[in-house]
């Protein structure tokens, strides 16, 4: 068995080390591998945005309530972020990781707390097995409070990734509305709880894995934000949990995919799950994959709104700041109980 790397970074260990087996830390239990031949092929709902702002709006936002109280996941197509944005993201974060080490490194933290940091794994401060990943992970809105952290190498970084966010921003705000709608609420409701709004990102590196059965570029998850939009290369590998089994979820261009956080099932009172979802490894081609997460703000105060606590449905969340929430989520580690049981009502 390979000797534990002394390297910092997961991609500076594979590029140099040239390795043919998996270090024993980053291997799972034999109960908790992933199992990758019992894993089905199937499709989550994809939804046309074209329409949105139409005659036939009513007609999708029933979809996307639809998608979101069945599946918890959704692709959307003729959304408003355009393809060369897209393109310039996926481009720049590719780039990004080809740098040297010691440029890369420059960002590097394993503090969770830092609003722009480059790490490995999920978090190497408190989890026992590592994870087959390296990440940059950035706040982006307000944009102006944090872009002067970011990388300046590539030398287009802020610019192209600074365009991204405030594009994927925009669509971020229609699938809220449009969310809010589908729950009956008043269309800016839901907008209305998260305070100044926050927004982060991650550029997740999965670098070929000589042994993808035995360990995860991300276990079983469920987001802590409120909405997650996830902009992915060609690469399959990721997979969310459907009636108790794994649904691959392959590429497809031009989309993003879509799913509730725990703090929007917080919101509809558990109407809408935020549900377990992993990406998986393999042995020949890296892969890119860029989710936006967007959040309330720190001190927002997140609870089931109101409309949607009866005495037939009481609360199922007590209330609290995003702040508590996030705390708490990095604390605990991914894999283990699930955050949200932590915060029900009494
Ligand atoms: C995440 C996530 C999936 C992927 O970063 O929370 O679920 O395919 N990523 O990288
Ligand atoms: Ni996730």
């Amino acid at each position: 068995m390979a000797a534990i790397s002394k390297r910092l970074l997961l991609s500076d260990l594979v590029s140099s080390d040239k390795i043919d087996q998996v270090p024993s830390n980053y291997i799972r239990p034999i109960s908790q591998r992933p199992n990758l031949q019992h894993v089905f092929h199937d499709s989550i709902p994809l939804i046309d945005l074209h329409h949105l702002y139409g005659p036939n709006r009513a007609h999708v936002v029933e979809q996307i309530g639809r998608a979101c109280r069945e599946y918890g996941f959704f692709q959307v197509k003729n959304h408003t972020v355009p393809e060369s944005t897209t393109a310039n993201m996926m481009q720049i974060a590719r780039e990004f990781f080809k740098l040297p080490e010691e440029e890369r490194l420059k960002v590097y933290s394993d503090d969770p707390t830092k609003t722009t940091r480059l790490s490995t794994s999920f978090n190497i401060r408190t989890e026992k097995v590592a994870n087959w990943r390296d990440f940059l992970r950035l706040h982006c809105y307000p944009l102006e409070d944090y872009v002067h952290e970011w990388p300046t190498n590539p030398a287009c970084f802020r610019v192209h990734v600074a365009e991204y966010c405030r594009s994927v921003r925009g669509l971020a705000l229609q699938l809220i509305e449009a969310i809010s709608e589908s729950l009956g609420l008043d269309k800016d409701y839901i907008s209305r709880q998260l305070g100044q709004h926050g927004q982060h990102m991650a550029l997740n590196y999965y670098p070929p894995c000589p042994q993808p059965d035995l360990t995860y570029g991300l276990p079983g998850h469920s987001d802590l934000n409120l909405i997650t939009i996830l902009l992915q290369d060609d690469v399959p590998g990721f997979q969310v949990l459907r009636n108790g089994h794994w649904v691959a979820v392959d590429p497809v261009p031009n989309t993003f995919i879509i799913n509730i956080g725990d703090q929007m099932q917080v919101m509809s009172n558990d109407k809408y799950t935020s549900v377990l979802h992993r990406a998986v490894v393999n042995c020949d081609k890296e892969r890119i994959s860029i989710p936006t997460f967007y959040c309330p703000s720190p001190d927002a105060v997140i609870g089931p709104a109101p409309e949607l606590v009866t005495d037939d449905e009481p609360a199922v969340y007590r209330q609290f700041t995003y702040a508590e929430y996030y705390e708490k989520f990095w604390k605990t580690g991914l894999a283990t109980e699930k955050c949200l049981d932590m915060f029900l009502a009494t």
